[in-house]
């Protein structure tokens, strides 16, 4: 525990959308954004921002929300600045890089892929292993628990390998695998690894050096900022990489990775973001890598401990089934409801202003694997920061009146 308080009606104050009603327990699909990005993106384009680079003030403005948004999503994870590629999603990215890496990569190489992550951690590294002639390795999940054993890795991963793609945590069941033990068994080898930290990142304090990401992306829209995407790698790393780009454009540590003009104002708006994560331990001094290091660990500790009720809740109820007991999760629940398909439980939850997501959710190969995912996936309902006591019970109250 920390020596910070959390006061979640303040933080939920910061949030005009949460005003409405609803229970917003779909933050895993993504969070509503405060009063500050809202602002802090409005004041972006009410000021003036030409494209960057130009000679004109309007253009100064627009290079400093940039390089302002790389230092504030390097102090985030722990990386650096000049390592930070921004771009719209986490999935447009990862099949960037996954092309640019297979250009590397030759026939006989291998990369590992695992069945808990997010299919936008899976298809771009199978198809840009296709078309390199690379074999696909599979890290299996253990179905009872959830759970993605690290020692299997050391079977799964050879000489060969080249890449090992993993999530740090699945955005259905939560589950957090020991990626620290994952990448060290790749590096033995030499291989890269690319983690999968979209669903991680807002519920954990991250050190993209104690993971052993080489690369770690994570999608803003996930940490109440705007619909921005990111992949943090060392700048170092970066430069022995050579994406297709236009001749026109920047051939530089980290540009040459982004293609065409950003999305000014959003930038501007994840930077305010972060700002807004480091201020949740209600931390004032100190830098703000160690403000959010701070706030990260409250925000943990506030989550699990309404999630215990919420879990223990959905599974005090003997017409409902939840998925998943890994050791170390994120507050995301994943459940049915006995006799009704989850698109239908999902829809009565709207009536009772409950929102939760429903379905395969892109975690494609595990809910494959949980048998779910032809017979509509399931429920989930995750808990964010901004989550309240009250939020649980209008789930639970309304899940246990399906009874019978
Ligand atoms: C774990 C995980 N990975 C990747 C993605 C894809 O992120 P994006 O929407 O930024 O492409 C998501 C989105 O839900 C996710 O939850």
């Amino acid at each position: 525990m920390t020596n910070v308080t959390f006061d979640v009606e303040t933080v939920r104050a910061a949030y005009p959308a949460l005003r409405d009603g609803y229970a917003y327990l779909d933050g895993a699909a993504g969070t509503q954004v405060p009063e500050a990005v809202i602002d802090t993106v409005a004041a972006a384009a009410r000021g003036g921002i030409g494209n960057a680079g130009g000679a004109f003030p309007a253009s100064h403005r627009a290079t400093a929300i940039v390089n302002g948004c790389r230092e504030a999503v390097a102090d985030l994870v722990g990386g650096e600045a000049a390592g930070v590629i921004l771009g719209p999603n986490m999935t447009t990215l990862t099949y960037r890089l996954a092309g640019t890496l297979a250009d590397t990569w030759g026939p006989g190489d291998e990369i590992v892929v695992s069945r808990l992550d997010h299919d936008a951690n899976v298809r771009p590294w199978l198809q840009a292993a296709a078309r390199a002639g690379v074999t696909v390795r599979w890290a299996e999940v253990d179905i009872s628990t959830g759970e993605l054993p690290a020692e299997q890795y050391a079977t799964l991963v050879g000489d060969r390998t080249r890449l090992v793609a993993v999530t740090a945590a699945s955005n259905i069941l939560g589950t957090r695998p020991d990626v620290a033990a994952i990448t060290a068994i790749a590096h033995q080898v030499g291989a890269l690894t690319y983690v999968d930290g979209v669903h991680a990142t807002p519920h954990v304090p991250v050190d993209v050096h104690a993971l052993g990401a080489d690369f770690y992306a994570t999608s803003a829209y996930k940490w109440s900022g705007p619909h921005i995407g990111t992949v943090i790698a060392d700048p170092a790393l970066l430069d022995t990489l050579h994406p297709d780009k236009l001749a026109s454009s920047p051939d530089t540590i980290p540009e040459r990775f982004e293609y065409g003009t950003p999305a000014y104002a959003d930038l501007a708006g994840v930077t305010a973001a972060v700002d807004h994560l480091a201020s949740l331990g209600g931390e004032r001094f100190g830098t703000r890598r160690e403000r959010i290091l701070a706030s990260m660990t409250t925000v943990h500790d506030y989550e699990q401990a309404l999630f215990d009720t919420l879990l223990g809740g959905l599974n005090a109820l003997s017409h409902v089934t939840t998925y998943g007991k890994a050791a170390h999760r994120t507050a995301t629940a994943y459940f049915n409801v006995h006799g009704r398909p989850p698109a239908e439980v999902a829809a009565y939850l709207a009536e009772h202003r409950v929102n939760v997501w429903h379905g395969h959710n892109y975690a494609w190969e595990l809910t494959g694997v949980l048998g779910l995912r032809d017979s509509g996936g399931a429920v989930r309902a995750g808990l964010v920061h901004y989550n309240n006591r009250h939020d649980v019970d209008q789930l639970l109250t309304a899940v246990a009146a399906l009874a019978a």
